[in-house]
């Protein structure tokens, strides 16, 4: 999968509350080896602003809501998540920030790779220069 895409995931509905899950194979083709979550985060404040060069990840509101604002090097694009049975699929090399969250969001990451700050392109010029180089 090398566009990022909104990828439904099953939910197992129970008037004991729903259940969702994620299995390789299934929703997404990557191995996750990490998965991480930004919470608490204060009304206006912004998160991410970068692009890994190899982590694809998914990204779930498992709470709240919340934008992703991805670019592509060529052109934007805004997904508004706020329910725990979609995902958003980002393959590497898509630039991303993460706005506009609620009081109570939970945004879960699963990652295909374990943290490495090598991996990371935080200057959105040098961003734009090796997306081009590739394309
Ligand atoms: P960072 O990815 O820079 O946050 P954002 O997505 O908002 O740009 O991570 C913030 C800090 O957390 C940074 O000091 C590195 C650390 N961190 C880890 O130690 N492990 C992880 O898996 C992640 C995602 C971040």
């Amino acid at each position: 999968m090398s566009e990022a895409k909104l990828i439904q995931i099953p939910k197992i509905l129970d008037e004991r509350g729903n259940l969702s899950f994620i299995e390789k194979g299934n929703e997404i083709d990557f191995d996750f080896k990490r998965a991480y979550w930004i919470y608490d985060v204060p009304g206006g404040e912004i998160r991410g602003g970068h692009a890994f060069r190899e982590q694809k990840e998914l990204i779930v509101a498992l709470s709240g809501c919340f934008d992703v604002v991805l670019h592509n090097g060529k052109k934007e694009c805004c997904y508004s998540l706020n329910r725990s049975f979609i995902g958003l699929y980002v393959p590497g090399m898509y630039w991303r920030s993460m706005r506009n969250f609620s009081t109570n969001a939970v945004a879960m990451v699963l990652a295909s790779t374990f943290y490495d700050q090598s991996d990371y392109i935080r200057d959105f010029e040098t961003y734009l220069e090796l997306k081009n180089k590739d394309a």
